[in-house]
């Protein structure tokens, strides 16, 4: 996809971090956008603080990705308002806890529906109507450089990035064979500057634990401030907005936004092909 002017862009995930960027980054191409988020309150100052600037298509639809029937309703607003859709950011996710034994059944579900079930939801709701259109598309499906890496983050997390690049990965292939003119990505960002570490506070009261949390450690503690002091010196999100329009425009399958992790991405590649054990890896909370 080349020409942004005019076309319609659906961002899930909107109202904050990549996906306020990504929405920004859109309405300075020209493009008529439509914001969906869970956060309501927020979806809809941010929605308006962007028309005070000028831009006025802009529709804001209260989304939650993990239902099939509201990106469903997500969908057919879309059509309803502007017509067509010509590129999709499966962008919203969350930073859930919990090592891969210890974590909950709603542990497990919040981050699956919100990370890994909006993006098959996404596919196959949005891919369809992108074909009926037989017009150029693009879907850029939000991952993490947890999903091409071994043993980092926490279990629910780095399983849900797994599918999301094993799933565009597949995407492509499907799309390619179907030789439809729609292409995609799939972005793997490193340590990016949001809000993602407070995720807790989009969780519903059906997925969240009756019993709290056991409270952190001194240690969990001081590793969980290090880690928030590392995220607000991550890349700004107008940036990653830049990089991701360039790999757009490139139609490259893999965006990332950091090289320093290729390194630890080529050892696992070579540990899998050599079998030899990872390296032991602390885990960071959440991201
Ligand atoms: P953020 O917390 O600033 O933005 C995430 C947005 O998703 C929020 O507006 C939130 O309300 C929305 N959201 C949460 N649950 C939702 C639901 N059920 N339905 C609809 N919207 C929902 O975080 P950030 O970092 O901008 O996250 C965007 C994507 O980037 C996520 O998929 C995340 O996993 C990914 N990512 C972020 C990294 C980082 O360092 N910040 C690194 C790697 C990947």
């Amino acid at each position: 996809m080349q020409d942004f002017a005019g076309k319609v862009a659906v961002i899930t995930g909107a109202a904050s971090g990549i996906g306020l960027a990504l929405t920004e980054k859109c309405l300075d191409e020209g493009m008529q956008v439509v914001m969906a988020d869970i956060e309501e309150q927020v979806l809809d100052k941010a929605a308006e603080k962007l028309r005070e600037r000028g831009h006025n298509s802009i529709l804001a639809v209260p989304t939650d990705v993990a239902v099939l029937e509201q990106i469903e309703a997500l969908c057919q607003k879309t059509i309803d308002q502007f017509g067509e859709v010509h590129l999709l950011f499966n962008n919203a996710g969350v930073g859930g806890g919990g090592n891969s034994w210890q974590a909950t059944n709603k542990d497990w579900e919040w981050v699956m529906g919100v990370n890994l079930f909006s993006v098959i939801h996404g596919l196959r709701v949005f891919v369809p109507q992108m074909i009926s259109q037989g017009n150029s598309c693009h879907i850029v499906n939000t991952a993490s450089v947890a999903g091409l890496l071994d043993g980092v983050t926490n279990a629910s997390y780095a399983v849900t990035k797994h599918g999301v690049v094993a799933l565009t990965e597949i995407l492509f292939r499907d799309l390619g064979q179907e030789n439809v003119p729609i292409s995609c990505s799939v972005l793997c960002p490193g340590i990016i500057n949001t809000n993602i570490l407070t995720s807790h506070r989009n969780r519903p009261a059906d997925l969240t634990n009756q019993q709290p949390d056991p409270s952190p450690s001194a240690e969990q503690e001081n590793a969980r401030s290090q880690f928030a002091a590392l995220m607000q010196q991550g890349m700004p999100t107008s940036q990653v907005a830049d990089i991701v329009f360039k790999g757009i425009r490139e139609e490259t399958l893999y965006i990332q936004t950091h090289d320093s992790f290729n390194q630890a991405i080529l050892d696992r590649a070579q540990n899998i092909t050599t079998a030899t054990n990872p390296p032991l890896r602390n885990l960071t909370p959440d991201e």
